[in-house]
């Protein structure tokens, strides 16, 4: 684990803010009848025309340059030519490097009237991640901010929290130490220092916890086939209340000015 300057953070802002502004985007234009190679080019072309390279492109043989999760893909899903359609429940991740540093997020969208139990999902799943955001600060642990995303999720609501994949540090590298599991318990980890950067990543099903990778070796699915939602923003730990690098605010904007997309849970 290492800590960054407050120089650092700052250009680890502007990394995590092109990406918010990617999502922006992505959040102005999807529609059905989209394809989610669409999405990737659209963000593809969008880094590169703000100077930046992207994040996933290359990633341990990682294809694409955006992963693209729909409906029962929990994470790293791959773009493909399927159109979009009503009720989706679609997760686009996505990172770039700028000046040396990375920003990695991602939001999940619902493509017009969907499943109130889909919605729901959504809601509580970003909820969560808010949750979890509220623990990150100095001298708090690692754990409590697991723990509080489990809390929300598991225990209230009923939902499956992934156990195999995990948010991290971020830095120069996508992926630093330490790993942030969604689940846990309090008071354990390690101790969180001021200007520590996360990536806080809660992946939740409506079903079972339990996932399974498809053949093509990334593609993370729901054992059950249920839908999984997956938000993540940058933290940079800080005293009383962590600083969100990333910005849901503008995605959120171009969301509800989006009659294709479904806001209704706001
Ligand atoms: N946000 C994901 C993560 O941090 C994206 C990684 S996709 C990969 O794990 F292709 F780069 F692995
Ligand atoms: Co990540």
């Amino acid at each position: 684990m290492y800590t960054k300057t407050e120089d650092q953070v700052l250009l680890m802002k502007e990394a995590a803010m092109l990406v918010s502004k990617t999502l922006t985007e992505v959040a102005k234009v999807l529609k059905p009848g989209m394809t989610t190679l669409d999405i990737d080019l659209l963000c593809m072309q969008f880094a590169k025309d703000h100077k930046a390279s992207i994040s996933f492109h290359n990633y341990h043989g990682y294809p694409h340059h955006i992963c693209a999760s729909v409906n029962d893909v929990v994470v790293h899903g791959f773009p493909n030519k399927n159109p979009l359609k009503e009720g989706d429940i679609v997760s686009i991740d996505f990172g770039v490097i700028l000046n040396g540093w990375h920003g990695d997020h991602a939001y999940t969208f619902i493509l017009g009237e969907a499943d109130p139990a889909a919605i729901e999902l959504v809601k509580v799943t970003k909820e969560s991640l808010y949750v979890g955001i509220e623990k990150a600060i100095v001298n708090n642990r690692i754990g409590d901010i697991a723990y509080a995303i489990q809390e929300h999720t598991e225990k209230k609501h009923g939902y499956g929290v992934v156990r195999e994949l995990v948010g991290h540090g971020l830095g120069k590298e996508l992926h630093e130490d330490p790993q942030v599991p969604n689940y846990g318990k309090r008071g354990t980890g390690l101790k969180l220092k001021e200007n520590l950067v996360l990536a806080i990543e809660p992946m939740i099903n409506m079903g079972t916890h339990k996932v399974y990778t498809d053949d093509d070796g990334w593609t993370v699915k729901t054992q059950d086939g249920k839908p999984s939602v997956h938000f993540e923003h940058d933290v940079c730990i800080k005293k009383d209340t962590a600083l969100i690098l990333s910005d849901f605010s503008i995605i959120e904007a171009a969301e509800k000015a989006n009659q294709n997309l479904n806001s209704s849970y706001y």
